[in-house]
């Protein structure tokens, strides 16, 4: 299957599902589903630009993810710091601005440390905006822009609010996808979500690769966002509309 050719600059974000089910399925520790994860994020970085994706935002470690074993918790936290060794110097090369999302504070040293660099590394880069969702959550970045907001003394708006989230630099998310055959957003980009259009697949992380991303990028090319309006209000882009009401 050849890539759809997009019309616009495209934000992706993905659940990375099915790493533990993949790794299970072939009698290894879940870990080794998580490091085979890894090389699968590193394709599909490098699919993104050459499609037209300009920002692909992954979840990699979720606010609730603590609660598994310890030994897998501390496997992701430790793949976590030796990806960024390993890539940083790869994604450097290939103009990836990586950022990461979510809470810093009860993360360790080195892996704090880790985050940092590599950011600090990639900043100028601009052929793709890689955010890593790591310790993140919906409910946590919402809650925190809305207290700081709250101790600023700012007005709570639509828009203040927006503008204070974890992922303000890239706007929302035009598509997810979730791999691994599950059908829900798990606390991943709450407010964000709002008009993404949704994609599921029964494929594992693992398994995911460039033609499954243009599986989804062509079920997206079809799709017709309305954000609200009626279709033939989008087909006919000169009809007119109301001003928007002021809310009452
Ligand atoms: C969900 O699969 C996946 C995760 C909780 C971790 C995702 C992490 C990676 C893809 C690699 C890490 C990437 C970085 C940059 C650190 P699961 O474990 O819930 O799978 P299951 O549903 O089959 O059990």
């Amino acid at each position: 299957m050849t890539a759809p050719k997009l019309s616009k600059p495209l934000h992706i974000a993905i659940v990375m599902d099915g790493n533990g089910r993949w790794a299970s399925k072939r009698f290894l520790p879940r870990i080794a589903g998580h490091k085979q994860g890894v090389d699968t994020l590193k394709k599909i970085v490098h699919a993104c630009p050459p499609r037209g994706v300009t920002a692909l935002t992954v979840f990699a470690f979720s606010s609730e993810n603590w609660n598994r074993p310890t030994d897998e918790v501390t496997g992701l936290m430790d793949i976590l710091a030796l990806a960024i060794a390993r890539e940083v110097p790869n994604l450097r090369k290939e103009g990836v601005q990586i950022r990461f999302l979510g809470e810093r504070a009860n993360l360790s040293l080195r892996v704090k440390k880790g985050l940092e660099e590599a950011e600090a590394a990639t900043v100028s880069n601009t052929s793709l905006i890689l955010n890593v969702c790591f310790n993140y959550g919906g409910r946590w970045d919402i809650a925190s822009a809305a207290a700081r907001l709250a101790a600023n003394g700012t007005e709570i708006t639509e828009e203040s609010l927006s503008n204070e989230l974890a992922l303000t630099h890239c706007g929302d998310p035009d598509l997810i996808i979730r791999t691994g055959n599950e059908k829900r957003l798990s606390n991943f980009l709450l407010w964000q979500a709002a008009y993404a259009e949704l994609y599921f697949t029964d494929l594992l992380w693992p398994d995911f690769d460039e033609s499954a991303l243009d599986a989804a990028l062509h079920e997206f090319a079809s799709r017709q966002r309305r954000f609200g309006k009626t279709p033939d209000q989008v087909a006919d882009r000169s009809a007119k509309t109301v001003e928007r009401q002021a809310p009452c």
